[in-house]
């Protein structure tokens, strides 16, 4: 019995093609290797039979047949354990090792046919004949380009392969028969296993020998470049690892050197603590450590470090389970709210209920409430003494301007100098989880292409969604469910509605004259005057004073201005202190002229405006409150057409043309030929033109001006008028009486025209000082309205169908 010792191939065998092969030869079985014709190998021959055939072989110099066994486990194999082709072998070198054992170099001649088993003792002996190899002509053209191939991918293969000798590929190189090539290659390579090489052996059609070969050594070659990649990568990833960690030794060395890694260790030990404290909901801690842990194997000097520094300090200084004690005591809670705001009933009401269903049932999430109004009317600071009357913490946002969703919301850490956005911001100044949070002024929030901040405002608010917010750079999430959000808006239009639908809306429309009176008494002027350093010793404001402040200095639905100019007045007292007059000083009218100088703002204004036909005073509604606007109707020659200027949107001007058609089908009523358009051109027009406006309330108030123009009778200058008109002259009701009524008394309006139908928004929103000084006139027709407005024409100012006066345009431009 042979075995396989380890291949050695050696230069090209000897020339097998005119050997005489005998008919019979003694069989040597093969374990586990295949012998191939014109290679050489060394075998161990160890059991009694095979050293006898050795022997004997040896010593007459005959050839003997290499087989290989089927089963390499079979002791002693018969025929039908051999493969049938095996190779007719010289036996080169043989020595005799001292156990009795022998090594032999055998030199593979050609293939042969095991045809039949002659004896089995005391070795194997066969009948044997040549097995021919086939080479056709026609398979020539691919034989050569087979041999190209696989000589090449032979090449690739020994210079990937760890085991192959670099010299095979120069050995295989000089081969150029095609047959021994295979050989030749099949013998070398190590990897494939022995039925594969039995089957190269067996393949004695060249052309199918060079092609299964071809196949093995692609196969081959995928191998070993998948093996080569695996290397390189664990290679990179050892190397790397080993790179880092050396670089971390010397930095723990330098550190150690300069003292900071004791530093480090500290700070990482205080942060643990601190973290430990903060009450961290429990996948918020996990992830904090995992932060700190990262942190500590950074270098101090790394940005990185500050980066992980800064969050894990934004961590601790979060309210996660911080809160305040709720107060809600409802006596409490009014007290307070009087204290700070005068009037404002309605509205300190309904917080009142608000506040009482939440104390009743804290679970239950109702709307978030938004203050509406124009602005100084006290949105804000009602909200802010919400929050004091509840003894609960507040914080303030202002929305105004913010387009980019990450003001809410916060940009990943990623990011350099990543923060988190208002909301999370905003908590960490409350230090605590329920605080009153104002999202001040909801309609100036923008949107562009950097994200939507209303739909990430539309998180915080909804109580379905808002106990697990996310906030882009804390990545982790928190519990607003318990934060009492209020909001304020000037106008509910931009709004965007699935916003709104969250709201409550609480509407402040704006105070009179006597509410502001009132106001400046109780608290602005006490305000100003502590805040500019005063006492009331020092300086007194007398009441006609104020008036004279709201009238002549200040035409606002609010207080802001007011307020500012009763700043302005304890500046003047405090700087004339300062200059060494310490004298009292007491405000009345005539010392508020001398120290703010001229009234800015007069009631003879609207007056002078309507003295001339063609001007009809309108009541309009605009964000910062109700305002009077003027329509004005001029009639020029022309060819029967109507032009409508000042900025008006389309139902506004739809209302002019409404208005002009009325008019026209009525004209004869007030002595107005009907014909009067065919050669005129009519043009209505609202200052002030640089403001858009829109809306369907100017109607009447256009066919006043129109009918005023065309009949040459003056308008009343001391009434104001708002409706939207029809095509038959009705008269339909309008938004927003309260401001508008409230703008008519700022400019000293004592009548106004309002429909009928808005009667009923009047008893409900108009306090009593309102309709005690104002009349008001109800009307179901625009007829009711020209009665009402329309004085006697006067034959002085009538300028009857000539063009306007150029003077006239002037004044009221
Ligand atoms: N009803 C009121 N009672 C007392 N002060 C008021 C009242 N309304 C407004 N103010 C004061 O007017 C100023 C402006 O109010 P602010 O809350 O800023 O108005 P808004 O937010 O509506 O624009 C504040 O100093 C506020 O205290
Ligand atoms: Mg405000």
């Amino acid at each position: 019995m042979s075995d396989r010792d380890e291949p050695v191939v050696v230069e090209e065998a000897p020339n097998a093609e005119r050997l005489t092969i005998p008919d019979d030869m003694p069989v040597l079985p093969l374990r586990d290797t295949v012998l191939f014709p014109n290679s050489f190998m060394p075998l161990a021959v160890a059991r009694e039979a095979s050293v006898r055939l050795i022997d004997e072989a040896s010593t007459s110099g005959r050839m003997i047949g290499v087989f290989t066994q089927r089963e390499a486990t079979v002791e002693e194999p018969l025929q039908e354990d051999l493969y049938p082709i095996g190779t007719a072998t010289h036996i080169h070198k043989m020595f005799k090792l001292p156990d009795g054992s022998l090594r032999l170099i055998v030199q593979g001649l050609t293939r042969v046919r095991l045809d039949r088993m002659l004896q089995t003792r005391p070795y194997l002996r066969a009948a044997v004949s040549l097995a021919e190899e086939v080479l056709r002509d026609e398979d020539r053209l691919e034989i050569d380009a087979l041999q190209r191939n696989i000589k090449s991918n032979f090449q690739q293969v020994v210079s990937l392969s760890p085991l192959l000798s670099d010299d095979l590929q120069a050995l295989a190189g000089n081969i150029t028969d095609p047959g021994k090539l295979a050989d030749f290659i099949a013998s070398s390579l190590t990897t494939i296993g022995t039925p594969v090489k039995q089957d190269v052996l067996e393949t004695l059609d060249i052309r199918a020998r060079m092609d299964s070969l071809n196949r093995l050594l692609i196969k081959e070659l995928e191998v070993l470049e998948l093996g080569s990649k695996i290397q390189s990568q664990v290679q990179s990833e050892v190397g790397k690892n080993q790179r880092e960690y050396f670089l971390r030794e010397q930095m723990k060395a330098i550190q150690k050197e300069l003292g900071e890694g004791d530093e480090q260790a500290k700070e990482v030990d205080e942060l643990r603590a601190k973290l430990d404290a903060a009450g961290l909901p429990e996948p918020v801690r996990k992830e904090a450590l995992r932060e700190l842990d990262r942190l500590s194997k950074m270098p101090v000097a790394a940005a990185e470090y500050t980066v992980s520094r800064t969050y894990l300090d934004w961590i601790i200084a979060l309210p996660w389970s911080k809160r305040t004690e709720d107060a809600i005591d409802l006596k409490k809670t009014k007290d307070v709210l009087d204290a700070d705001h005068s009037g404002l009933e309605k509205v300190k009401d309904r917080v009142l209920e608000y506040l009482a269903v939440r104390k009743l049932n804290p679970d239950v999430k109702g709307p978030i409430l938004c203050f509406l109004g124009p602005p100084g009317v006290g949105k804000t600071s009602l909200a802010r003494s919400i929050a004091n009357s509840l003894g609960r913490k507040f914080v303030r946002v202002s929305l105004g301007g913010m387009r980019d969703e990450a003001e809410i919301r916060g940009h990943r850490r990623t990011y350099i100098g990543a923060l988190p956005g208002q909301v999370i911001q905003g908590l960490r100044r409350a230090e605590s989880k329920n605080p009153v949070f104002i999202l001040d002024e909801i309609d100036k929030l923008g949107s562009d292409f950097r994200g939507d901040p209303a739909s990430a405002l539309l998180e915080v608010l909804d109580p379905e969604q808002n106990s697990t917010f996310r906030d882009h750079y804390l990545d982790v999430p928190f519990d607003l469910s318990e934060v009492l959000f209020l909001t304020t808006a000037n106008v509910l239009d931009p709004v965007p509605p699935p916003l709104r639908d969250r709201m409550e809306v609480l509407e402040l429309a704006g105070y009179t004259e006597e509410e502001k009176l009132k106001i400046a008494v109780e608290h602005l002027v006490g305000k100003q005057i502590v805040n500019h350093g005063l006492t009331a010793e020092q300086v007194e404001f007398t009441d006609p004073a104020i008036r004279t402040i709201i009238r002549g200095y200040t035409r606002e639905a609010g207080v802001r201005n007011l307020e500012r100019e009763i700043g302005a007045l304890c500046r003047k007292v405090a700087r004339r202190r300062a200059e060494g007059d310490e004298t009292k000083v007491t405000m009345t009218p005539e010392v508020v002229a001398a120290m703010l100088g001229a009234p800015t703002f007069l009631d003879e204004e609207i007056e002078n405006r309507t003295k001339d036909p063609g001007v009809a005073v309108g009541l309009a509604w605009t964000p910062a409150g109700g305002e009077v606007l003027f329509v004005e109707a001029s009639r020029m020659q022309g060819g029967g057409s109507l032009t409508l200027t000042g900025q008006l949107g389309d139902v506004m001007k739809e209302s002019g043309r409404t208005a002009l058609s009325w008019f026209r089908s009525n004209a004869t009523r007030y002595g107005v030929d009907p014909a009067f358009y065919k050669d005129s051109e009519i043009h209505l027009h609202v200052p002030s033109g640089a403001i858009p406006k829109d809306g369907p309330s100017a109607g009447v108030t256009m066919v006043t001006a129109l009918a005023s123009e065309l009949t040459g009778r003056p308008v009343r200058g001391d009434i104001a008028m708002t409706g939207e008109i029809t095509l038959s002259g009705r008269v339909l009701p309008v938004g927003g009486i309260k401001e508008k009524v409230l703008a008519a008394r700022r400019h000293g309006i004592t009548e106004v025209i309002l429909p009928r139908q808005n009667e009923k928004h009047i008893k409900e929103d108009l306090t009593d000082e309102l309709r005690r000084e104002l009349t008001i006139h109800y009307v179901i027709h625009i007829e009711e309205v020209l009665a009402l407005a329309l004085l006697p024409s006067s034959a002085q100012t009538h300028t009857g169908g000539l063009p306007v006066d150029d003077d006239f345009r002037q004044t009221v431009q």
